[in-house]
C-alpha cells in the first residue's frame, strides 16, 4: 500500500533521512521506534507532502506521490495526526470534526460525522463543547475521529500516547486495533511507548540517524530485551 525507496529529506540544508525504506501492507499495523531525533516525524511529514523529498521514492496504491500537496494525499486516503498538536481548543468538537471532513461534499460530510461519532460515544455527546474542556485522552480520541472523517485507507499517528497516563494510553490503543480491524486501516505509528506498542503492531521498524537498523516482527524484540535497548542507544 505505502512504499518509501531510498528516501532522503531534511530542512534546509540539513539532511535527516539517508536513504530510507520501508512498506506498510493492506490491513497492517507497522511501528516506527527508535531514539529522539532519528527522523521518525520526518518520514510522515515527507509522506504526507508537508516537506520535499529530496531523493528516493514514495509511492501510495501503486502511484508515484513525491511532491504531492497534503491536500491532494488527504483525498487519496492518506490522514496524518501530527506530534503534539492534538485539536482546536476554542473550538468545538463539532467543529474540530468539520475540519477533518474540509475537503467534502457538505452532505458527505455532514453523513461521514455522524458515522464516525457511533465509534466515539463519549465525543458524540459532548459535539458542542469546546475541545479545550476534554481531558487529554478525550482530546486525542478526537484527533483520532477527525483523521478518520475523510475515510482514510492509511492512518499515520505520530505519538498519539504523549501526555497521556497509562491507562488512557491502553484506550487510545485499544481503539487504534478497532479502527484497523472494523475499518480496515492501515497503521503507520511512531511511538516512544515502546513496549505497548509493540504489543498491537504486526512489524515494526527502528530508526536511527535516519536510516532504518532494524524491521521485523515485535516477538523478535519483545524476546530481545538486550537488542531493543541497543537499538535506543
Ligand atoms: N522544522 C525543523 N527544522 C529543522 N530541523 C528540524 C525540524 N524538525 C526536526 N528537525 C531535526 O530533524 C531531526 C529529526 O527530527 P524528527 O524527525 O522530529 O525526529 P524524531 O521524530 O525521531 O524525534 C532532528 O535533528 C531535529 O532536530
Ligand atoms: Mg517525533
Amino acid at each position: 500500500m505505502l512504499e518509501i525507496r531510498e528516501l532522503e529529506a531534511g530542512y534546509g540544508k540539513k539532511q535527516v533521512l539517508f536513504g530510507l525504506s520501508m512498506d506498510v501492507h493492506e490491513g497492517e499495523i507497522v511501528a516506527l521506534i527508535g531514539p529522539n531525533g532519528a527522523g521518525k516525524s520526518t518520514v510522515l511529514k515527507t509522506v504526507c507532502g508537508l516537506i520535499p523529498a529530496w531523493k528516493g521514492e514514495i509511492r501510495f496504491k501503486g502511484s508515484h506521490i513525491n511532491g504531492a500537496k497534503p491536500a491532494q494525499n488527504v483525498a487519496r486516503g492518506i490522514a496524518f495526526a501530527p506530534q503534539g498538536s492534538r485539536v482546536f481548543h476554542d473550538l468545538t468538537v463539532m467543529e474540530n470534526l468539520e475540519i477533518g471532513g474540509f475537503q467534502l461534499p457538505h452532505k458527505v460530510m455532514r453523513v461521514r460525522i455522524e458515522h464516525v461519532l457511533e465509534s466515539f460515544p463519549a465525543l458524540k455527546e459532548r459535539t458542542r463543547q469546546d475541545a479545550g474542556r476534554l481531558s487529554g485522552g478525550e482530546q486525542q480520541m478526537l484527533a483520532l475521529a477527525r483523521a478518520l472523517i475523510p475515510e482514510p485507507k492509511i492512518l499515520m499517528l505520530d505519538e498519539p500516547s504523549l501526555g497521556l497516563s497509562p491507562n488512557l494510553v491502553r484506550s487510545v490503543f485499544e481503539k487504534i486495533i478497532e479502527i484497523n480491524r472494523e475499518n480496515g486501516v492501515s497503521v503507520l505509528i511512531v511511538e516512544q511507548k515502546v513496549r505497548e506498542v509493540l504489543d498491537i503492531c504486526n512489524r515494526v521498524y527502528s530508526l536511527k540517524l535516519g536510516k532504518v537498523v532494524f524491521e521485523g516482527v515485535p516477538d523478535t524484540l519483545k524476546q530481545d530485551k538486550a537488542k531493543l535497548k541497543q537499538l535506543f542507544l
